[in-house]
């Protein structure tokens, strides 16, 4: 289907006389992914709504019958781009001009670090849960450049985080590096404290938010992080190759933008920095994708409404939580007062990537997670879509997957205690 969408001037099709169950099935009609499987996995993807993909085909195929370049395509381009700027400043307490669009978080992260102008012998502090969209530039940065990297164990992340990496920092610390939500444990982490922390060591903060955008409520000028990149294609549930980051005012001119477009120049060929965090923008971006990633993030915000959608994400992570605990062989990884919609587990003796197969045969899409020197986890994303029945129907699965491995295990182990 097809339709001529303008994103941000759609009908609001949910209404205040709405109870939450007719207000959930109402926008679950519009998820089709979600009627497949239990859907809980926001944390690589989140479930793309009917008007994004609308936007996307219909944009797509404007392009392939008017022509990709006639006239007015590149303002055009231009203010659809600041459009998503304004919508990203709204949603994350920042002003547009301290957005630039990207391609996903790893760039963001990326535009960062490839843009400080880095010191032989200065260093990071990071944490030990950090995905490699973080650890790998870090590295590349800690080889390059001759960085000492200080990955400090903050455990499941439900600890005081500040004070650990506190102890950590040195006069040569010039970054703090870290997720907003730790993508292998779900704990939030206490960003204002920990840019608090870091300002006073005259550190910059660097924040992966690749599971923080649409998980939990963000203000990033309350919040006083330095840069903070998100994606568009897990909690905002926009299309992959779309996402952002924020570069604070005051630290704009701190990091040099590596790419610069060509758009960047004066006439004369001469590199003249537009004067936002635009400057950090890299190549062009696809037209349909941008689209769909404004129709997602409009329909977050005027017919999800985002806080609703915060309270439930966290409301449903809190049951998951307790209804996964209550399972007898079930491991917790996850700090129950830290987390918001993250919720991870073990089942000792059965490997995470087992964990999730068994419960996608059972009809239920999770994800598992292992990277070194993080743990090896199952990982449940509680999304707001998500129903408490739903809830419970994943920890019937899960209980049925535990005793499963326990019969198998018991016939593998015969009484004489030998392997058979
Ligand atoms: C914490 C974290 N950081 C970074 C990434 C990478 O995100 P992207 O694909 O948007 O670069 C992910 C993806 O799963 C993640 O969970």
């Amino acid at each position: 289907m097809t339709t001529t969408l303008e994103p941000g001037t759609r009908p609001k099709t949910t209404t205040s006389s709405m109870d939450d169950r007719e207000k959930l099935a109402h926008l679950r009609s519009q998820l089709p992914a979600v009627d497949q499987t239990g859907y809980f996995n926001a944390g690589t993807n989140g479930p793309l709504p009917q008007c994004a993909l609308d936007a996307m085909i219909d944009a797509a195929r404007r392009e392939c019958d008017a022509g990709r370049i006639i006239p007015g395509v590149y303002e055009g381009g231009w203010k659809r781009n600041q459009r998503i700027r304004v919508l990203l400043g709204d949603m994350l307490g920042a002003d547009p001009s301290e957005i630039a669009l990207t391609h996903s978080t790893s760039e963001g992260i990326g535009t960062v670090l490839s843009g400080i102008e880095w010191q032989r012998g200065d260093e990071v502090v990071t944490t030990t849960l950090e995905h490699p969209g973080l650890f790998v530039p870090l590295s590349q940065i800690a080889h390059r450049y001759g960085i000492r990297l200080r990955i400090i164990d903050i455990g499941d992340g439900g600890g005081d985080v500040t004070s650990t990496l506190e102890a950590a920092m040195s006069p040569r610390t010039r970054v703090v590096a870290l997720s907003h939500v730790m993508w292998s444990s779900g704990a939030v982490a206490p960003l204002r404290d920990v840019a608090a922390m870091a300002r006073a060591h005259h550190a910059l903060t660097l924040v992966d938010a690749a599971q923080a955008a649409g998980q939990v409520p963000i203000d990033l000028h309350e919040m006083g992080v330095d840069a903070y990149a998100i994606p568009g294609q897990k909690w905002l549930c926009g299309p992959e190759a779309t996402g952002a980051l924020y570069v604070r005012a005051d630290r704009m001119a701190d990091i040099q933008p590596t790419h610069p477009r060509y758009a960047q120049t004066d006439g004369n060929g001469y590199l003249l920095p537009v004067a936002g965090a635009n400057r950090f923008e890299i190549g062009q971006f696809f037209g349909p994708a941008i689209l769909a990633q404004e129709a997602a993030l409009t329909w977050l915000r005027d017919e999800v409404g985002l806080d609703w959608a915060y309270s439930r994400v966290a409301a449903l992570g809190q049951r998951c939580w307790e209804a996964l605990a209550a399972i007898e062989g079930v491991t917790m990884a996850s700090p129950k007062d830290k987390i918001a919609g993250l919720v991870c587990f073990q089942i000792p003796g059965m490997a995470p990537p087992d964990i999730a197969a068994k419960l996608y045969e059972r009809g239920e899409t999770i994800r598992y997670v292992a990277y070194p020197p993080g743990p090896a986890v199952a990982r449940v994303s509680t999304g707001w879509w998500n129903s408490a029945e739903e809830i419970d129907r994943l920890a019937d699965g899960v209980r049925a997957v535990v005793a499963d491995h326990h019969r198998g295990t018991a016939q593998a182990i015969p009484a004489s205690g030998m392997p058979a």
